[in-house]
């Protein structure tokens, strides 16, 4: 059924607090703006997109491994990736008001087609003062100036925060890859090109964060560092889009709904020499999803500069020693529950027990990511049907995470497990207890087969 795009957001985003997705961060204390938990479908949902990833993009591979880096980072290491110095946003307050706002945002959701990137914070307040861009809270034209906000997070080591320099939370999770190249060339015995992965959090203070978790202030990340020789790069850009294409595949991410945009040269962070990213059609417009970046060989240049340590690479087959160039492809892990969610969620009319029009809410996400593979449902709470459910959950959990539900009528279950994306119902009746045969639901089709429970397992396998 054709969305309305605004509705589909606020329905999308109901539907997470309601089933247990995505809830306020600190809801009981009034909340904490632009911090979100995942509930207990959200987990499970993050948990298989991550599981999916590292599959496909470091256990399906040869050529990359993993790592976990720490969060806390030695401070130099933000200096020499140029985070503290390059890292910034333009931020603008309304005298008015008081509310802050990102000067580029604003300047370009007021006039169309203008370029801001690469402006200078004098000249983007002389465009909005020459183009009378007013505050879009309070309708006033009465700004402070431009200022440049570095997004980085300060934090101290130790009980007095004077007493040492200021350390950061990590606003992006490539620096821990790039400081511990030397260890895993050493360890993993890897060859150019190569590459390091790895997954977690990341923290932003960021001017205007909002969309529900389409931008918030910690948010967690996908990516890999992918180390080659400089001459490689135009070959390995190409070949890495395409992967990431294939990945939107396997994610369940309807490519008619994403594109590619190449970023300007204004616009390129201060590391890139050429960034693509990714875009998805939100029901806000089209945003950065993932980004695609030859990073050139800025970091290890930088760090081998500014920690001494020697991070070239010796090519032992033709004597050559350089320092590895990079493409790094980094996909928002929050953004891509995000995505998924709106891209799985569906409506349709059915006609309910007494014949009656329905309608049907149904998030068709793939089986490999949704939060239960399966529910168990007892037809009624009779302990006997409850026991021979408990006896089809052992068979099947060491393989698949399984819901198991015992209370309402089996049509308003299913219609719960239908709103969580479950691919398939389990019921267990009394016919069960005789023939070891259940009922399985097909959330998509509708379809109901009599199968043993003994067929299960590839059945839940198969889709
Ligand atoms: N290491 C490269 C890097 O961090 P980025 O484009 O700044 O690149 C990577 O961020 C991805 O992180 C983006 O493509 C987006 O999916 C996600 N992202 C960035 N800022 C975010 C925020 N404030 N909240 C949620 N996700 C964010």
């Amino acid at each position: 059924m054709a969305q309305n795009k605004q509705d589909l957001m606020e329905k999308v985003v109901s539907l997470c607090k309601r089933r247990g997705f995505v809830f306020h961060g600190s809801e009981i204390y009034g909340g904490l703006a632009n911090t979100w938990d995942l509930g207990p479908l959200g987990v499970e949902l993050k948990n298989n997109v991550l599981r999916a990833w590292w599959k496909f993009f470091v256990h399906g591979r040869r050529d990359i491994v993993g790592i976990d880096a720490a969060i806390l980072m030695n401070p130099k290491v933000w200096k020499a990736s140029g985070h503290v110095d390059s890292f910034n946003d333009a931020q603008i307050d309304c005298k008015e008001c008081k509310k802050r706002f990102r000067a580029d945002h604003l300047i370009e959701d007021a006039l169309k087609d203008v370029k801001v990137e690469g402006l200078s914070t004098d000249d983007l307040k002389k465009l909005i003062d020459e183009n009378d861009i007013k505050c879009p809270n309070c309708g006033a034209q009465n700004f402070t100036d431009v200022r440049t906000f570095n997004l980085l997070f300060q934090t101290h080591i130790g009980p007095v925060a004077n007493d040492t320099d200021p350390i950061f939370l990590r606003g992006e999770i490539a620096q821990g890859m790039f400081v511990n190249f030397k260890n895993v060339l050493d360890t993993s015995r890897k060859k150019i090109p190569f590459g390091i992965a790895s997954a977690g959090k990341a923290f932003r203070n960021e001017i205007t964060p909002g969309n529900f978790i389409f931008r918030t202030l910690e948010f967690d990340l996908m990516e890999f560092e992918y180390f080659i020789k400089e001459d490689m790069w135009k070959e390995k850009f190409d070949y890495w889009l395409e992967e990431m294409h294939k990945w939107l595949e396997i994610v369940g991410i309807n490519k008619e709904n994403t594109r590619v945009r190449q970023h300007t040269d204004d616009e390129l962070s201060h590391y890139s020499k050429k960034t693509v990213d990714i875009e998805y059609k939100t029901p806000f417009g089209w945003k950065e999803l993932y980004g695609l970046a030859y990073r050139t060989d800025f970091d290890l240049r930088n760090h081998i500069e500014k920690s001494g340590a020697d991070l070239n690479y010796f090519d032992q087959t033709t004597g050559e020693k350089y320092i590895p160039h990079v493409i790094e492809p980094t996909f928002g892990l929050s953004r891509t529950l995000l995505m998924v969610l709106l891209d799985a969620y569906d409506e349709e009319d059915v006609k309910d027990a007494k014949g009656s029009k329905e309608t049907r809410i149904v998030l068709r996400l793939k089986p490999e990511i949704a939060p239960f593979r399966a529910a168990i449902l007892p037809l009624m709470k009779k302990p006997e049907l409850v026991e021979k459910a408990d006896e089809v959950f052992g068979l099947l959990k060491d393989e698949f995470a399984l819901d198991f539900d015992i209370t309402g009528s089996i049509g308003k279950r299913y219609r719960r497990q239908d709103e969580i994306g479950t691919p398939y119902a389990i019921t267990i009746d009394y016919d069960t207890l005789d023939d070891n045969s259940v009922t399985v639901r097909d959330r998509d089709t509708l379809k109901q087969d009599r199968v043993k429970i003994s067929e299960l397992v590839p059945i839940l396998r198969g889709k």
